[in-house]
């Protein structure tokens, strides 16, 4: 089933088309990976996906309604530097966001609540390998510790959408095998849509069961703000997450 439509989707700042007559069906279920240069307009296309920027033509559906013009807890982001809340201790991170759904006007739960929320967001926790973390502070975590304390935190909220917007693009390439890892686990789990930007087509593959390229049809030397980025290349990965999934079970 379709999750999400975009239906002629275009983007423009002023004179600078960012993004043109976009039209893009994304599945229940789907892992879908975004490659394309920098200044493409991939955050662009996320950042509408959040309801952060709205397009200046056309629509886009979630279940078939217009999206909501706010953010909500549907759907869950995780950009490249994420901006943990530092005076929190890493559970309490984790529970922010659920108490705040909970509490819009205290963001405190209080009780057997609480206590609830607690054991949830520590079985989170434990899930991302942070268990034994929970009492620190985010500026004693490492990058990657960082990275999956943002993954935890959304998904608290159960959203149906993970955006990712090349959210292992700081880590070294050990920290970010075992975050590829988290991610297709979670991902079969918790049975998401995912959509992630990255730069790096390895990456795109390895995770992707669909990867689009976003990228400008011409450039105009004289005015590269003239034409706005299409999908260029659209590409099945199923088969090869398959394999991929295969051997990682073994
Ligand atoms: N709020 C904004 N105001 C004006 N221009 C913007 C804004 N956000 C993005 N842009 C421009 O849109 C283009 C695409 O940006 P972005 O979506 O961040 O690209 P990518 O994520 O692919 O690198 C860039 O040229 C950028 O300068
Ligand atoms: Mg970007």
């Amino acid at each position: 089933m379709a999750l999400i439509e975009f239906e002629n989707v275009s983007k423009h700042y002023g004179d600078t088309i960012v993004l043109e007559n976009l039209s893009l069906t994304i599945e229940d279920n789907e892992f879908l990976a975004v490659v394309g240069p920098s200044g493409a307009g991939k955050t662009t296309l996320l950042r509408m996906l959040l309801s952060q920027e709205a397009p200046s033509s056309g629509r886009i559906l979630i279940d078939g309604a217009p999206i909501a013009p706010e953010p909500m807890p549907d759907r869950g982001v995780v950009f490249q530097r994420y901006s943990v809340l530092p005076h929190r201790t890493v559970i309490g991170n984790v529970m922010t966001g659920p108490e705040w759904q909970a509490a819009p006007f205290t963001g405190r739960l209080f009780g057997k609540a609480r206590q609830l929320l607690k054991a949830r967001a520590q079985d989170m926790l434990d899930r991302v390998g942070l268990g034994g973390h929970a009492a620190l502070y985010p500026a004693q975590l490492s990058g990657g510790q960082q990275q999956r304390l943002a993954i935890a935190q959304a998904l608290m909220m159960n959203p149906k959408v993970l955006l990712l917007d090349e959210p292992f693009g700081a880590l070294d390439p050990g920290t970010r095998r075992a975050m590829h890892k988290l991610v297709l686990e979670l991902w079969s789990e918790h049975q998401m849509t995912v959509v992630m930007i990255t730069h790096d087509l390895s990456e795109a593959f390895h995770l992707g069961t669909r990867v689009i390229a976003v990228d400008k049809r011409r450039h105009d030397p004289h005015a590269p703000h003239r034409y706005g980025s299409i999908i260029t290349s659209d590409f099945d990965a199923k088969p090869r997450l398959a394999r991929q999934l295969a051997r990682a079970a073994g």
